[in-house]
Formats: structure tokens, C-alpha cells, sequence
């Protein structure tokens, strides 16, 4: 086909444009909003969804190290026959256990670690944060044994902390 051709060919037909041109401006129109939609998408809906993401994988670091690393369901959960009790998860409990000599300091109970705890409710999020990455409470004092004196990185205490608002 030459350029001749290919020109009338284009011309013959009625384009759409000339056949209804309220049509295409109509598509346009359309075609912008859709692209708007997508873009805002991509600039909004991102870093939410990255936002919340990250509060989750919080959790998830928190229950591991929480229930993997520190084990402190062994102290701080009921235990019914020597067996953790799930539907008190953290709730505090007395020790199951004693030293075979004396130590001083030695606390009899382990304390509720959950939302609703008194400890969440008197030291607050950040008391807890702080105490994970210090080893001390708000008053600048050790937690006494067995309980031991975590000194943790800010990341792994605020995981901790998250994992620790999300039991009920
Ligand atoms: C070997 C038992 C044991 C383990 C394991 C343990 N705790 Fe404790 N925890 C205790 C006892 C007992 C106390 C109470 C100490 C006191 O009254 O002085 C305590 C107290 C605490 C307190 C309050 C501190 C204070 O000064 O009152 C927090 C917070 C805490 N534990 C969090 C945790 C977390 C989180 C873990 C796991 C990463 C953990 N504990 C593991 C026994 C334990």
C-alpha cells in the first residue's frame, strides 16, 4: 500500500472522532480519571498497606520472641498440670517453682504482661519499651529474680510491646 493509499484509506473511512466526537472526548475523559484512580492508588494505598504490614510483622517478631526466645509463658502463664493454660496466655501466675538455696530478691509471682493488665495500665507502652531495652522499670530498678534483665535492641522491645497490646 503506498502513502497515497494508505492516507485515502484513512480518510474514506469515518473515524470515530468525526462520527461522534462527544464519544471520544467522553473516553478521554474516562481514560484520565482512571489513570488519577491508579496513581493516587499507588501513592496512598502503598504506604498504608506497607504501614500496616509492618505493625503486623511487629506482632509476629513480638510472638516469636515472646513465645520462642523468652519463654515467658513459663513463668508469666498459668499452668493447669504442669501444662501452660492458653485461655490465660501471659496473664500472670504464681512461680511454679522455688531456688534450692536462697536468693535474695526472689519474687514468688509473675506478673499480668497482657493489654489488660496493671502493668500496661501503670507503666505504660513506653515503661514497657524502656524496661525491654534497660533491664530497669521506670523506677530505675531491676526486676527481681528469676525474672531476668533483658537488655534488647529498641526494635526487638517495641516488638515485644506490640505483641504484648495485642493479647486480649
Ligand atoms: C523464669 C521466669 C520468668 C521468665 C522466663 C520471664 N519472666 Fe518476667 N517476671 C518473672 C517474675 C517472677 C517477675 C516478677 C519480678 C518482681 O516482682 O520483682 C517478672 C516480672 C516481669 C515484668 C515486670 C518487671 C517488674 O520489675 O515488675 C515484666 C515486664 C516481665 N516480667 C516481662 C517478661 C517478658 C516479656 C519475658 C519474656 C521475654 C519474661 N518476663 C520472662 C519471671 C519470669
Amino acid at each position: 500500500m503506498t502513502s497515497g493509499q494508505l492516507d485515502r484509506a484513512n480518510t474514506d473511512k469515518p473515524s470515530l472522532e468525526m462520527a461522534c466526537p462527544q464519544l471520544v472526548c467522553y473516553a478521554d475523559a474516562m481514560r484520565h480519571i482512571l489513570l488519577s484512580v491508579y496513581l493516587c492508588g499507588l501513592f496512598f494505598v502503598c504506604p498504608l498497606a506497607t504501614f500496616s504490614q509492618s505493625a503486623t510483622s511487629a506482632v509476629q517478631r513480638g510472638r516469636y520472641l515472646v513465645n520462642e526466645m523468652g519463654k515467658c509463658g513459663d513463668c508469666h502463664t498459668p499452668h493447669v498440670a504442669g501444662v501452660p493454660d492458653k485461655t490465660r496466655w501471659l496473664k500472670g501466675s504464681p512461680l511454679g517453682f522455688a531456688p534450692l538455696g536462697p536468693i535474695p530478691g526472689w519474687a514468688k509471682a509473675a506478673p499480668d504482661l497482657t493489654a489488660s493488665g496493671d502493668l500496661m495500665k501503670t507503666w505504660g507502652e513506653n515503661g514497657l519499651v524502656q524496661f525491654f531495652i534497660k533491664g530497669v522499670g521506670p523506677d530505675g530498678k531491676p526486676a527481681g529474680p528469676p525474672m531476668p534483665a533483658y537488655t534488647l535492641t529498641s526494635q526487638d522491645a517495641h516488638a515485644i510491646v506490640e505483641y504484648l497490646k495485642s493479647l486480649p
